[in-house]
């Protein structure tokens, strides 16, 4: 008879939630560990602190969530609670730009709380993009948070607590990176780290969708040259062309830089 394969040890992990108050954080990890929803606000009191199991592959994980308070007065509480952990859930409110371009600040925090020794590189990073049934209020789309995010190589989900969709899908592919991670010896496995474009594409992106006009687009001075809009033109058609550049956002700015260069000409002599 064939020898059944021996299930691997029981892995306890850690995982903390991040992001400004009132995104959600809470209630994410509620809808996948209670299947339910409180539309009330309540904030969380420094740290909330919970145990689950849950099953990847052959593996069975014991998960130990520390959900964080957003709110600026907890920080001395949960500074404590950043080291030792294998992923974190970073969250923000489709609806609040503010509280996506504070992200960069969540991942100063920690990386200031971890110190020299504490390495950013081998924790698996998920990104939500919550609140996603309120369509109406959105002001950051998806392509924006998914560029964001692929470009640090985070994992990018867009999710609803109310309405469940997108939940279990995250925290499934985010069990199953950090199930990846511990069995390749607490290092990301290559796969995940390197984003399938480049910085000089996901800058260019970024700049293009900031631009307040064409000459911005293109990165020229107003009134540049012929020579030098199409120069220009040229560079960023090769870059971002959506043949070549899998970047979030690509074919979007590929189309602006278009028009921006159509809309040039037509008043360059
Ligand atoms: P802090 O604990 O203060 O850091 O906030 P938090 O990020 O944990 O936010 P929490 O989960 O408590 O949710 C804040 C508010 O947003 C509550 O009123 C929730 O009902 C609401 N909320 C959370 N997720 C969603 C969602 O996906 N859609 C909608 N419409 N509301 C949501
Ligand atoms: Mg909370």
């Amino acid at each position: 008879m064939p020898k059944r394969k021996e299930p691997g040890k029981p892995l306890r992990i850690k995982v903390i939630s991040m992001g400004n108050a009132e995104v959600g954080k809470s209630c994410i990890i509620k809808r996948y560990c209670e299947k339910r929803f409180v539309s009330k606000y309540l904030a969380t009191i420094g740290i909330d602190y919970g145990v689950t199991k849950v099953q990847v592959r052959d593996r069975e994980v014991k998960v130990n969530i520390f959900d964080m308070a957003g709110h600026p007065f907890f920080y001395e509480v949960r500074n404590e609670f950043y080291k030792d952990t294998q992923g974190v859930i970073l969250v923000y409110d489709v609806g609040q730009k503010d509280s996506f371009d504070a992200l960069e600040a969540w991942l100063a925090e920690m990386k200031q709380e971890l110190g020299s020794h504490g390495n950013m590189e081998n924790i698996v990073f998920v990104v939500c993009a919550n609140k996603i049934d309120c369509s109406k209020h959105r002001c950051v789309d998806a392509s924006e948070g998914r560029l964001w995010a692929e470009s640090k190589g985070f994992l990018y989900f867009e999710t609803s607590a109310q309405t469940g969709e997108g939940i279990s899908e995250m925290f499934q592919t985010f069990y199953v990176s950090i199930v990846d991670l511990c069995e390749n010896g607490g290092k990301r496995p290559v796969t995940n780290s390197n984003a399938s474009f480049t910085k000089e594409q996901a800058d260019s992106i970024r700049r293009i969708r900031n631009s307040k006009d064409s000459w911005g687009m293109l990165g020229v001075k107003p009134g540049a040259s012929r020579d030098e809009v199409n120069r220009a033109y040229r560079k960023l058609a090769v870059l971002l062309h959506p043949d070549k550049c899998v970047a979030p956002g690509s074919e979007d700015a590929f189309k602006a830089v278009v028009n921006a260069r159509t809309a040039l000409l037509k008043n360059i002599k």
